[in-house]
């Protein structure tokens, strides 16, 4: 008997696929069938951090032109704790619907009010809240340590607020990602939190315990643009990833499996039921599906869960832990078998 259970962020999940936050998610009926189609868990569409601020910013532009201060201060405090109602409608209705696990998302760059509105999606049932980092480092005048920085910040601004199973969904474009993946993925005992960042109203030389996030989601994929040489134009870019697309999770979750306390969420270019299991050697919690699921239907999870399940009994594992983190690089013989031997390797030779 194959046990596909697992524990992601500390929630219990019937099997590691999770569908990942897309179109696939935004609305009650697209949560039930993917629970039907047999996801563990379910990450619904994100919301922006520009909609929780616009539906301050309106209520506020109004007060302004009415000249009324203490209203103005009334209505910033009501439009801050009125949020964008439907999503948390979603997230109730969602969590009613059906018995998987429930996260909910946020798209944002910054780390300013819009943290206070994660409180009311716990209220409204959320099991766990994803932080995608929708932030693309293209200023020159930014540093590195300011990138990550702006990672801390909102992990911290949102963990202020409320105490809910966290998630950051990070992009890859940091210079030194393991460096920063121990700042945002692991717990330190004290220490002032950042040292030229932000750390809330008053508390510029407290200390704080840090902790890290409950997971890291690797990784973040930018909407893509291209260029049509004909047309002399920019293009939208492929919206779907391609399966290749999966060596950049896959490298990263070995390198960082057993080196960070955060779960390991794989995402991009994972299509089938192979491309799970070598996250899962790699050492991977869970992985996030989309392009496969809008490509192949909502049957892909059947497909997926019974290819790994097969998988599994022809190498006589019974549990995912039997296996999990077998190829990270923390559990190797040859470690540098990860890093430059292979390149050395696959290019020496090669006219
Ligand atoms: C149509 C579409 C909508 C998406 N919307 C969101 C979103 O609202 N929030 C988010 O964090 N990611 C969003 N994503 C990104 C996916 O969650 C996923 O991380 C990305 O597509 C890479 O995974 P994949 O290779 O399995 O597609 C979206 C992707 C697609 C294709």
């Amino acid at each position: 008997m194959i046990d596909l259970t697992t524990r992601y962020m500390g929630l219990e999940l019937k099997n590691p696929l999770v569908v990942a936050s897309c179109g696939l998610t935004k609305t009650v009926r697209g949560v039930q069938k993917c629970a039907e189609a047999g996801a563990g868990a379910i990450v619904l569409k994100s919301l922006f951090e520009e909609q929780i601020s616009a539906e301050v910013m309106e209520l506020t532009n109004h007060a302004n032109h009415t000249g009324h201060t203490e209203g103005f201060e009334y209505l910033q405090g009501y439009g801050e704790a009125l949020g964008p109602q439907d999503y948390l409608k979603l997230v109730r209705e969602a969590k009613q619907a059906v018995s998987v696990p429930i996260i909910a998302s946020i798209n944002c760059v910054h780390n300013n009010s819009w943290a206070a509105y994660a409180k009311r999606l716990a209220a409204a049932g959320a099991d766990a809240l994803e932080i995608n980092i929708g932030f693309l480092p293209r200023m020159a005048q930014m540093t590195s340590s300011e990138v990550d920085e702006r990672y801390e910040q909102i992990l911290y601004a949102v963990r202020s607020q409320v105490d809910l199973p966290m998630a950051l969904k990070v992009g890859p474009y940091i210079s030194s990602f393991a460096h920063l993946a121990d700042r945002i993925g692991n717990d330190r005992v004290a220490g002032t939190p950042f040292t030229v960042g932000w750390c809330g109203p008053g508390e510029t030389d407290k200390e704080i315990t840090w902790r890290g996030a409950d997971a890291l989601v690797l990784f973040n994929r930018f909407y893509s643009f291209d260029i049509d040489a004909d047309a002399l134009q920019l293009t939208g870019g492929s919206r779907y990833s391609a399966t290749e697309e999966n060596h950049l999770p896959l490298r990263w979750i070995s390198l960082l499996s057993g080196r960070v306390k955060s779960d390991l969420a794989a995402a991009t270019g994972i299509y089938d039921g192979r491309d799970v299991a070598k996250q899962l050697l790699a050492g991977a919690t869970v992985v996030q599906l989309c392009s496969t699921l809008y490509r192949n239907g909502l049957g892909q999870i059947g497909h997926i869960l019974e290819h790994l399940q097969d998988w599994m009994q022809i190498h006589d594992f019974a549990q995912l832990e039997d296996f999990r983190g077998r190829l990270s690089q923390a559990r190797s013989e040859y470690p540098e078998h990860f890093e430059r031997i292979q390149y050395i390797k696959a290019l020496v030779g090669i006219e």
